[in-house]
């Protein structure tokens, strides 16, 4: 278990315990975060699972595929450097004290 905080379309932000292996969408779905849509279920093809990455943790995660990066700049709401789609990032032990912000949709 990994600890995330994440902070949700009120400004309201919650620790979570994420569970190494799941998304990262799974792991805030699992918390029940009813702000996360997540529509496609993880297929990278809806941006319903939009986060924004704290700027001194975007740099830890992995380099977003082409088609995460076509998604998010095609939303109204694309911030570079901090855009990702949270189903695309898969939990590891690196991910440990991550901090993100549920994007509007
Ligand atoms: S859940 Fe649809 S793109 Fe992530």
């Amino acid at each position: 278990m990994v600890k995330i905080t994440v902070t949700d379309l009120a400004g309201k932000a919650s620790a979570i315990e994420a569970e190494v292996g799941l998304s990262l969408m799974e792991n805030i779905r699992n918390a029940d975060f009813d702000d996360l849509a997540a529509v496609c279920g993880g297929c990278c093809s809806c941006c319903t699972c939009h986060v924004f990455v704290d700027s001194d943790d975007f740099e830890r995660l992995p380099e977003m595929e082409e088609d995460e990066q076509y998604l998010l700049e095609d939303s109204d709401h694309f911030q570079t450097g901090a855009s990702r789609l949270s189903c695309q990032i898969e939990v590891d032990d690196s991910l440990d004290g991550l901090k993100v912000t549920i994007a509007p949709e």
